[in-house]
């Protein structure tokens, strides 16, 4: 009898096949998530799980799947699941990190060239039939990206990739991390640390790449925006929540940074439509990731996970591996 899997939200064709030839599937063929209920319920009787980042695994989810013994995440980041939960319950948790870094590290820079030149709400502008001919001034005003300073908090691959891009802007590249990157390391990527408040006070763009947590929630506040030049914007593709939004609009608002653009919020999908009335802020809706090699390499990769679980190996990228048995 072949394992049995459920797969939380719609794939690519190609994963169905994958698993379909190991596993005995359960497919929740819509890409939209199953209330937590109806995951619970779709999860009692199967030893593994393919999960997306909007599907939340705690130990109420868990104590409803008993026989489980893998959740494998098609996302690097997986503040989704309660790794102690799972842990405790004797489940592998594995998630996707490396496939997405290049794609998500482009989506940044996508972010800093629409803020820094108001790309949107140019375009917009532009659609509205307001361009009654080219002006000098008063010409949609932007801030150069080449030779400003590019700072980076949290320089895991994906915050490299960002630094690494920056060459061909002559920027200088400055970034904080708990652990400083080795020096061939900061070499190979063109960046120096530097202490957090140099950061803020110092960069003409501020890109986020943490990690969420409890410790890394509103790292970005009221007092951290106001550390910041006046100039400055704010790039945020790694976690909502990272950011206190409410501080960030008002920042925004009174013009005390220059501008922000965000492809993640706090409480997304629900958006603060506070953010929707500014024209100083680009949006984009948690797609980082989002290509179709990219999310199909995610996918893929969180099979591998899966399969190698199931069928008595360790998966490559186990985040829990005190539950590993051999
Ligand atoms: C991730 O993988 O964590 C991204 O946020 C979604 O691709």
């Amino acid at each position: 009898m072949k394992p049995r899997i459920l797969i939380s939200r719609a794939v690519f064709p190609e994963v169905i096949d994958r698993l379909v030839a190991c596993f005995d599937v359960d497919y929740h063929d819509v890409d939209a998530p199953l209330a937590p209920a109806q995951l619970a319920a779709r999860l009692a009787g199967k030893q593994g799980a393919l999960t997306m980042l909007s599907d939340r695994i705690d130990g109420e989810t868990l104590a409803a799947a008993p026989g489980l013994k893998a959740v494998c995440n098609v996302a690097v980041g997986y503040n989704n699941l309660d790794i102690d939960a799972l842990t405790r319950a004797g489940v592998m948790a594995t998630n996707t990190p490396g496939v997405l870094d290049d794609t998500t590290a482009d989506l940044a820079w996508a972010l800093i060239l629409a803020s820094g030149r108001r790309v949107v709400a140019a375009d917009q502008w532009v659609r509205a039939g307001q361009w009654k001919g080219w002006k000098f001034h008063d010409d949609w005003l932007g801030s150069d990206i080449h030779h400003a300073t590019l700072g980076i908090l949290g320089m895991g691959r994906i915050g490299r990739g960002v630094a690494r891009r920056a060459a061909g802007f002559a920027m200088q590249v400055i970034y904080h991390n708990r652990q400083r990157l080795s020096p061939v390391d900061e070499q190979e990527c063109g960046a120096r640390w530097v202490d957090k408040d140099s950061l803020l006070e110092q960069s003409d763009f501020l890109v986020l790449m943490l990690p969420y947590s409890p410790a890394t929630r509103h790292v970005i506040g009221a007092a951290e925006l106001a550390a910041m030049k006046p100039t400055a914007h704010l790039i945020n593709v790694a976690r909502g929540g990272i950011v206190d939004d409410d501080a960030l609009i008002d920042a925004l608002r009174q013009r005390r940074i220059a501008g922000a653009g965000l492809d993640v919020f706090e409480n997304e999908p629900a958006l603060d439509p506070r953010f929707c009335a500014l024209d100083n802020v680009v949006l984009t809706p948690h797609i980082g990731s989002s290509t179709r090699a990219t999310r199909l390499a995610m996918a893929m990769l969180a099979a591998d996970n899966l399969i190698a679980a199931l069928h008595g190996e360790r998966p490559p990228n186990l985040l829990n591996p005190q539950v590993w048995r051999p």
